[in-house]
Parts: structure tokens; sequence; C-alpha cells
């Protein structure tokens, strides 16, 4: 039979984890695994702009009929304005296409560079996000590593990245975390980024950038800023970016690739190319998500509401990662967590570590001990703080 080949496959960890989280009894039990942000309730709520938008919408819509590849087209503009500054002088050279959120862009860009280039390389943080690999390298891309984190000064490996970057080639792409990094929390410096750019000036590799995070680290334009400064000085540049957090639209499927083209021929030229292998995947992307995002970015009063709630949630993980810190003091120094940025970090446990705070204390985090910050509130602190002092 066809499909007795398979064996099964293992559970997904992060997925896996969740689920034992679900099925845990413990009163006290806290989730930091999977990365959605969460309120001081422990939920995941609609965005009160995002249900005013769906009420008109409701309202308002009036056909279902397809949309086309690209998806929606008002949505493109006004995300691409969103990333690259609504005065970009590079929106001319920048085509966008909607996509089923950032992980349809990442795997669209992938199928992009491979139909440009077969042989190409895109190199990767060390750590990057685990579906990374799988977005990019079934596509057929070729995946190498740069350093990055260095779990020592929980900072950045800067020199080690640094001189590896100094040697990718011409034609191959390397991909950097716009903000916020996953799963790391560190982030590069406005210096980083400049000299990245001038990398890829000399050497003549190709910048892509996951933005999944903007709003979450310092601010919408703020968290920008690698992605403007790489458009304003280098050629060409894909951004992959998804609405699942800053519109915590998750489950909707609503994001962007764009690609910015040498001149405005090039990037009409390639966003061809990227309709096409849209229609071969998926055809078209949903349209609920980005109608709403439309909505909310296309009117002032609605599209000032969801910046003051992208501030609440943003404000809300940056005093966690202050109160986590001051809560394990008597444990050690945490200090590095308010420096660094967006939902998670890694703690420095060890996997026994991680393991006992799960079995014997009901506290859930992913093996390597990245936490998801906003799991946490007033209620769980003091809890988790002392669970972790128990096991260091
Ligand atoms: C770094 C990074 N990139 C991309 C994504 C894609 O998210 P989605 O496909 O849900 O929009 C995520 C989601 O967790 C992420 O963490």
């Amino acid at each position: 039979m066809l499909f007795d080949v398979f064996q099964p496959l293992p559970a997904d960890p992060i997925l896996g984890l969740s689920l034992a989280y679900q099925q845990d009894t413990n009163p006290h039990k806290v989730d930091l695994g999977v990365g959605v942000y969460k309120d001081e309730a422990g939920r995941t709520p609609v965005l009160e702009s995002v249900s005013i938008a769906q009420l008109r919408l409701h309202e308002a819509e009036e056909t279902k009929s397809y949309q086309g590849p690209a998806g929606n087209v008002q949505f493109n503009a006004l995300l691409q304005a969103l990333i690259f500054g609504a005065d970009s002088p590079q929106q001319a050279r920048i085509r966008t296409l909607q996509t089923p959120g950032g992980c349809g862009a990442l795997r669209v860009a992938a199928e992009l560079i491979v139909k440009a280039s077969p042989d190409a390389t895109i190199w990767v943080s060390d750590p990057t996000w685990a579906n990374h690999i799988p977005l990019l390298g079934s596509a057929g891309l070729q995946i190498r590593t740069y350093p990055y984190y260095d779990p020592d000064t929980k900072g950045l490996k800067r020199d080690e990245m640094m001189a590896t970057l100094a040697q990718v080639p011409a034609g191959d792409l390397v991909l950097l975390h716009g903000c916020c990094h996953n799963p790391c929390g560190a982030d590069l410096s406005h210096d980083d980024w400049q000299q990245i750019a001038d990398m890829a000036n000399r050497q003549g590799f190709t910048p892509f950038v996951d933005l999944a995070y903007q709003g979450f680290g310092d601010g919408l334009d703020e968290d920008a800023y690698g992605v403007r400064l790489l458009a304003a000085q280098v050629p060409e540049m894909l951004v992959a970016s998804s609405c699942s957090k800053n519109f915590a639209l998750y489950r909707e499927r609503t994001g962007a690739i764009a690609v910015m083209g040498a001149n405005e021929t090039q990037a009409q030229n390639t966003f061809t190319h990227l309709q096409s292998i849209a229609r071969g995947i998926y055809s078209m992307p949903p349209a609920h998500g980005a109608s709403l995002v439309e909505m909310i970015l296309s009117d002032s009063a609605l599209r000032q509401q969801w910046q003051l709630e992208v501030q609440g949630m943003r404000e809300r993980i940056h005093s966690l990662r202050h109160q986590l810190a001051d809560a394990l003091r008597p444990y050690g120094d945490f200090d590095f967590i308010p420096q660094q940025r967006g939902m998670f970090s890694f703690l420095g446990l060890s996997e026994a570590q991680v393991q006992r705070l799960q079995q014997e204390f009901s506290v859930y985090m992913v093996g390597s001990s990245r936490v998801n910050l906003a799991g946490i509130n007033a209620a769980n602190l003091p809890y988790l703080a002392e669970s972790i002092g128990k096991v260091l």
C-alpha cells in the first residue's frame, strides 16, 4: 500500500508542551512555552481594533469572489508603508504580495530564491526560529549558519558573527531577524545593521529580513530600523512580515513578502514570479485577516486605537522582563532579561533543570530554556521565581 512507508513522526516539541500543560492538573501550573502573546489573565484576546473592524467588515463586505495570487492590493500597499515607512524613497522599487502568514512569506520567498539561483545558500543565525529550517530548506535552499547568540554573555557573538558574514559570497542570502529575535531576544544594534549593509554591498549577498514582531520591541518605526537602513543602502532585499503578533491575527494567516529590486522594472518582473509561485502552491491567500488590517491601517481613528493596543502589549512585555529579573535576583544575575527585546529569552538553564521545573513544579518551557515572557503575570510570578530558584 502507498502509505505503508510511513512511520509516525515525533510530536512537535513546542506543541507537545502545550498538550502536556493542558493535561496538568496542578493549579499553580505556568505556561511559558508556545509563542503567543498573553494578557495578565493568561488569554490571547482579539484586539479591540480588530473586533471593530470585523463588525464593519461584516456590514460592508459585498463579495467573496477571488482576489488573485497577490491578495489584497490595498493591504499590500499599507503593510509596505508600515514596514518601509510611508515616505520611503524606495517605494517604487518595492513590491509586496500578501501571503498566508509570515510562514507563507518565508516559503514563497524560498521558492523565489531557488528559481532565481538554484545553488544559492541562505545563512541563518545560530540559533534561529526552528521553523525557518523546514520553511526554507524544503524549497531546496541550502542552509548554513552564522554565530549569533552567546550563552555565556547572554548577548551576541558579535566578532564571530561579523567574521563569518564577511565570508558570505556574492549570490548567497543572509536571513536576519528584524527585531525581537526568536528564540534568544538579543537583537542587532544600529551599528551591526550598518556593518551588515556595508558587507552586503561589498560582497554582493542579499539581505532577507524576517519581521514577525514589528511593534513588540521598541515601537513600530523603531523595530523597522534595520529594514529601513538596508533598504536605503543595498540594491536588492527581501522582507517577510507577519500580522500574527502585532494584530493578534494568528489563526487568520495574515502576512506578506516584500521584494525590493535594483530598479522598478526588476521589482515588477520579480513580482510576477512571486505571483506565479503563490498560484502554484496555494493559489491565493485567505482574505479575512488582510481585510481587517486594511480597514485598521486606512482609518486614522482605528489605526490610532490599534497603535495603542500594540503599545500596551509591548509595555507589558517590557515590564515583565524587569519584574522577572527582579524576582530572580536572590538566585543570580538575570539583568540580561530586560536588556533583550520581544517575547523570548533563554533563561540559561540546563535540560535537566527544565525537566525538573516541568515535572516537579508544573512550569513549562522549551528544553533550551527559552521562555515566552508573556506567559508571566502578577499571580504566577512569585511561584515561578521560587520554582526556578529551587532548581538552580
Ligand atoms: C521569527 C518568526 N518568523 C515568522 C513567524 C511566522 O508567523 P506566522 O506564520 O504565524 O505569521 C514566526 C511565528 O512565530 C516567528 O517567530
